[in-house]
């Protein structure tokens, strides 16, 4: 065992959290909580962890779920295609699998949504087979350790933290391993100002040695993120909204909202209070308030939302297409993005 495995392990056994999932070699169990740890810190991931595997303990439960229903379990946590995903997932293994999880690699590949990542962390945690995992904690432990100079969003810089992570592979416990390097990465080699005077590592990690901890992983392009402008219409009247289910191929597929008018660029208010879609939302009725929020500004990891909240109160709701009629009470049955639900809560629950 090499010095930084042995470190590595020395710490995770002294330092581990007690994690439910750690309890466990239930491949359904460790995918759930794979894939909701995927882009979500482990805090905010484990209330949902508890409730998803309480509603659903198997994957014939997760099979047989109403999609709302999963919607609604995963309101908050962003990337809402891991929730469909992993219905479509629990479904193939239903009934094209005879309901038993993939063992193999390549098998769990196959499963919608289970990438490279999940599919190493499955095999190695659920079954001990020495697949490395590689995650952003582990990017950074092993760039900075190793120092990685090619960039970590290039094929080159890929292929060489694949090649480091390969070696240091611990074959008599992967998913030990696997997880021990996470961990490490998460609570000790962190991206802002680690503690490395502390780290037993020090002395023969590149990245403190050269004073490149605040440089490593590198990065080549920065992500560019697309500005939209969203216009949402609260329609009321009493107790009664109008929400409509998101269904294009586009973010927050299959969650509720309110009627969305997007534009290319700022509307003026007379814009928004007057266009295609307040015509056929009021339909000949006059609102006897109108009302436009400030611009709530909602960041997604590739787009930035600019949102304005009109308020119609109305005399009567009309509902056509997919949109519905629903009480207020009701609200709280379906499943809306952050900033729906937030403006949602600021106006009509009160
Ligand atoms: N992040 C995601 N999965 C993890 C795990 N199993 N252990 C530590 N950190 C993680």
């Amino acid at each position: 065992m090499t010095h930084f495995t042995h470190y590595i392990y020395q710490w995770y056994d002294q330092n581990q959290r007690a994690l439910p999932w750690r309890l466990t070699r239930d491949p359904y169990l460790i995918w759930v909580a794979e894939t909701i740890l995927q882009q979500t810190r482990i805090s905010q991931g484990l209330p949902y962890y508890h409730r998803f595997v309480g509603r659903f303990p198997d994957i014939h439960s997760l099979a047989a779920a109403p999609e709302d229903e999963l919607m609604k379990m995963w309101e908050g946590l962003g990337y809402y295609s891991r929730a469909r995903n992993m219905h479509a997932a629990a479904r193939m293994v239903v009934n094209e699998m005879g309901g038993i999880f993939p063992q193999e690699y390549e098998n769990l590949r196959r499963l919608k949504g289970v990438g490279n990542y999940t599919a190493a962390a499955v095999a190695s945690i659920a079954f001990g087979k020495p697949y490395p995992v590689i995650d952003g904690n582990i990017t950074r432990l092993f760039s900075r350790y190793f120092g990685i100079l090619e960039p970590a969003d290039t094929p080159k810089g890929k292929n060489t933290l694949a090649g480091k992570t390969r070696e240091a592979m611990n074959h008599s416990d992967p998913g030990y391993h696997n997880q021990a390097m996470m961990e490490f990465g998460a609570l000790c080699c962190v991206p802002k100002n680690p503690s490395c005077h502390d780290c037993l590592l020090k002395d023969s990690c590149f990245a403190f040695l050269n004073g490149m901890t605040g440089l490593l992983p590198l990065k080549n392009k920065k992500i560019a993120r697309r500005i939209r402008r969203f216009y949402f219409y609260l329609l009321e009247n009493k107790e009664n909204i109008i929400i409509e289910k998101r269904e294009n191929a586009d973010i927050w597929r299959n969650l509720y909202q309110l009627p969305l008018l997007e534009a290319e660029e700022d509307l003026a208010d007379a814009a928004i209070l007057s266009n295609y879609l307040t015509r056929e939302l009021l339909a000949g009725e006059k609102p006897a308030v109108q009302k436009i929020s400030n611009t709530l500004r909602h960041e997604l990891t590739h787009q930035i939302i600019r949102a304005k909240f009109v308020r119609f109160k109305m005399p009567k709701l009309k509902a056509s297409g997919n949109r519905i009629i629903i009480n207020k009470k009701e609200i709280h049955k379906f499943a809306f993005p952050v900033l729906v639900r937030n403006y949602l809560a600021g106006t009509v629950d009160k």
